[in-house]
């Protein structure tokens, strides 16, 4: 039986279907290279020296869709597709809208179709908008998200609760990322944005290999230990695991719908992720203060422990794996 994984050739999906492979597990990849690169798929094979099914399509076209169906055994089903450019989701909201509410839907219906009911979502911590209470558990409410890209994870969040009440022979994991960093330690698996980076690691990575100028703070006023933004970064690599065992635990559950926080529990400002970076590398991080970006907030951490307690997982890596994985990267890129 396979493991089907849309955009598994892009970042977390790719670090993800090296794990799953490295797990004995069976895997099809779904991507359409549209925020991905072909070479990533050369790549999983030479780290895992395994193989796997591969199909160019983007998961919008129900025909094609229910042709891997068809031609598969598939008994699961993990959704990393969708676009996640916070910024250009409010330039293109229907295009974000389309592509990852009406493509998880399509992708469900799919499943539905084929008596296939396992699915973890790739979901994010933007669905508790500005939090309530830090550390941010699970039972935090949601909503009030800024940004379309955070809505459609909200959306699709709230289909497969409906989804999982109409009919509650479903099996479903929503993981809530927090921010993922870094990159396979052989440095051939990572994150590559088209053009300027948004998100704060591989900005810094690229001021640090003078690709990019310096680096803007977005504000140093927030009600913060050193006023820079607080976030809780995590190892992609410990995120994949998280995919793991979320399986493992679907697969003992046989049905259910459960929700877990995948973060560190740990906050570090800008400053902190600016010098780590600079003590992990040896390279000099130049940066100004500038004013605060809309849609931020001050901080954003995760209560880890409900994944701890019943999926058996904590991130391991630390923030100086983060810097130094993303920086290996780099160098080994460009
Ligand atoms: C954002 C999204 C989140 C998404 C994540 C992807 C929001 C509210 N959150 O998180 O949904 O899953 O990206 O990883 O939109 N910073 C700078 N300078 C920069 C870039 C960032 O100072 O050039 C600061 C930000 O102000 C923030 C921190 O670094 O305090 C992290 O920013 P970023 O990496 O963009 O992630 P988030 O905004 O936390």
């Amino acid at each position: 039986m396979a493991i089907l994984v849309t955009g598994g050739a892009g970042f977390i999906g790719s670090h993800t279907v090296v794990e799953l492979l490295e797990n004995g597990r069976e895997v099809i990849i779904l991507d359409d290279f549209s925020n991905s690169n072909p070479k990533t798929l050369d790549a999983i094979k030479k780290i895992t020296g395994k193989d796997f099914k591969f199909y160019q399509m983007n998961y919008l076209n129900k025909e094609n869709l229910e042709k891997v169906f068809e031609e598969n055994s598939i008994d699961s089903v993990i959704n990393f597709a969708g676009f996640k450019a916070v910024g250009e989701s409010t330039q293109k909201p229907i295009e974000y809208y389309i592509n990852n509410v009406s493509g998880a839907l399509i992708l469900l219906d799919t499943m539905k179709k084929y008596g296939v009911k396992k699915f973890v979502f790739s979901s994010s911590a933007t669905v508790y908008g500005d939090p309530e209470t830090i550390p941010i558990t699970e039972n935090c409410k949601t909503g009030g998200t800024t940004n379309p890209y955070g809505t459609t994870k909200l959306f699709i969040e709230q289909i497969l609760k409906d989804t999982y009440s109409s009919d509650n022979t479903w099996d479903i994991a929503i993981l809530r990322y927090f921010n993922p960093v870094g990159s396979h330690s052989s440095g051939l698996i990572g994150e590559e944005p088209k053009g300027r980076p948004n998100n704060l690691m591989p900005y810094i990575a690229r001021v640090a290999a003078g690709v990019l100028d310096e680096l803007s703070i977005f504000g140093n006023d927030y009600n913060t230990p050193d006023g820079t933004g607080v976030r809780d970064y995590i190892h992609v690599v410990d995120l994949a695991k998280g995919h793991i065992k979320a399986l493992e635990k679907l697969d003992r559950e046989k049905t259910g719908l459960y929700i877990y926080n995948l973060g560190t529990g740990i906050g570090y400002s800008v400053l902190d992720m600016v010098k780590a970076f600079e003590k992990a590398t040896g390279k000099k991080v130049k940066y100004k203060i500038v004013d605060r970006r809309p849609g931020d907030i001050a901080m954003c951490y995760a209560d880890p422990r409900k994944a701890r307690e019943e999926l058996g997982w904590r991130a391991e890596l630390t923030i100086e794996d983060m810097c130094k994985d993303a920086w290996n990267y780099i160098e080994k890129n460009s």
